[in-house]
């Protein structure tokens, strides 16, 4: 697909962003059934280091196990169900232990100890581990998959697989951490993100480092889309002051000290790649009118530990900060409008070409030949 295809295309109608019957068709053909990002290797330091993922009613202990492994479970109890633990991050023991009737797991989800059940015939804690996810670690990221069979993560990413290893991000950690509150549909941060049509209008900061008609992408279709965008000759990359706030990360050189790249990983993820850090977003739906997004700015350890780096990191935080805001204003002010019985649908520009792509991967994951 070329942005040129979508010069005149129409938008999806104003229901998918409002009506709950899509939000639940969403929940049980796409969010049940992808990869989704749940968060970072460097959140889990030592044995027993755990965070929850919550999606829709679901939540998902991931944690760091005695073998240096990570894993996933369903954070349900297997005796009568309550969930396991509610911080919303933490350490366990060497155990996980229910708070109800103490069942004891160890950290592969293995039940250890449940209180008086020797007293049941036929009952052998080996038929009761708790419900694992399926989970995969790509580029440092932790990503899991709710269905019952999976696609296999290294087909669902291929196109991915290899493709940021200059930026080294497995050794990198996170320098700042962020959540807004948003009042509209996570699809319309994702359209937000693909495309740079309203940069002159809406951010001039963020314009004059990389004007709008220096965009260019390398994924066009599929449920990865983005590519580059290239610095003015004075710039190097998304600071306050335009200059970069580190050292090129890992094996950054040539051309792509020029550029910064802009990824969408359908469902719930953006990924921004920038010569000195990386930006990620995570998307976390909440309701069709209110989405949850969770920022994280990954430097290179060496800069987090400089004491003197500190001002050049906020000046990378701040830079997104200001920009953030000015798209989640737009973006809610967008939601209200769709909202409105006058609004159909609408028409896109010849540099929306990603938004069409998106459109089409979301109809295609909800089953849908063309929007209802
Ligand atoms: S519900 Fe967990 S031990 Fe009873
Ligand atoms: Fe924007």
């Amino acid at each position: 697909m070329s942005t040129r295809t979508a010069s005149g295309a129409k938008t999806l109608p104003g229901k998918y962003y409002t009506s709950e019957e899509i939000f639940q068709l969403e929940s049980k053909n796409i969010f049940s059934k992808q990869w989704l990002y749940a968060g970072r290797i460097c959140q889990l330091k030592n044995a027993g280091s755990y965070f929850l993922f919550n999606i829709d009613h679901e939540s998902i202990i991931i944690l760091r196990d005695q073998n240096e492994g990570v894993k996933a479970f369903y954070n349900v109890c297997r005796h009568r169900g309550t969930r396991l633990c509610s911080e919303a991050e933490g350490k366990f023991s060497k155990t996980i232990q229910c708070p109800y009737h103490a069942w004891t797991y160890d950290l592969q989800g293995n039940l250890l100890a449940a209180p008086n059940m020797n007293e049941v015939t036929g009952f052998d804690n080996a038929d009761y581990p708790l419900h694992e996810v399926e989970l995969a670690v790509w580029e440092g990221g932790i990503f899991i998959n709710l269905a019952e069979e999976p696609e296999p993560f290294e087909k669902a990413f291929k196109p991915l697989i290899g493709k940021f290893e200059q930026w080294n991000m497995p050794e990198l950690a996170i320098a700042h951490h962020l959540v807004y509150e948003m009042e509209a549909n996570w699809k319309l941060i994702f359209q937000n993100y693909s495309e740079c049509y309203h940069c002159p209008n809406l951010h001039p900061q963020l314009n004059r480092l990389t004007p709008f008609r220096n965009s260019a992408n390398d994924l066009e279709e599929g449920p990865f889309l983005g590519g580059p965008m290239k610095f003015t000759q004075d710039f190097e990359s998304m600071t306050m002051s335009g200059r970069r706030c580190a050292a090129p990360l890992g094996g950054i050189s040539g051309e792509d000290l020029r550029l910064v790249y802009y990824y969408t990983i359908f469902p719930n993820m953006l990924l921004s790649l920038h010569p000195d850090y990386v930006l990620i977003h995570q998307i976390h739906r909440q309701s069709p009118t209110h989405t949850r997004i969770v920022c994280d700015w990954l430097f290179h350890p060496d800069v987090i530990a400089d004491k003197n780096a500190q001002d050049r990191i906020k000046s990378a935080v701040d830079f997104w900060d200001m920009t953030n805001l000015q798209d989640w204003t737009v973006c809610e002010q967008m939601q209200k409008g769709t909202g409105s019985r006058r609004f159909t649908h609408g028409y896109y520009s010849g540099q929306e070409g990603i938004l069409l792509a998106l459109d089409k991967e979301l109809l295609k994951a909800l089953g849908h030949d063309e929007p209802i």
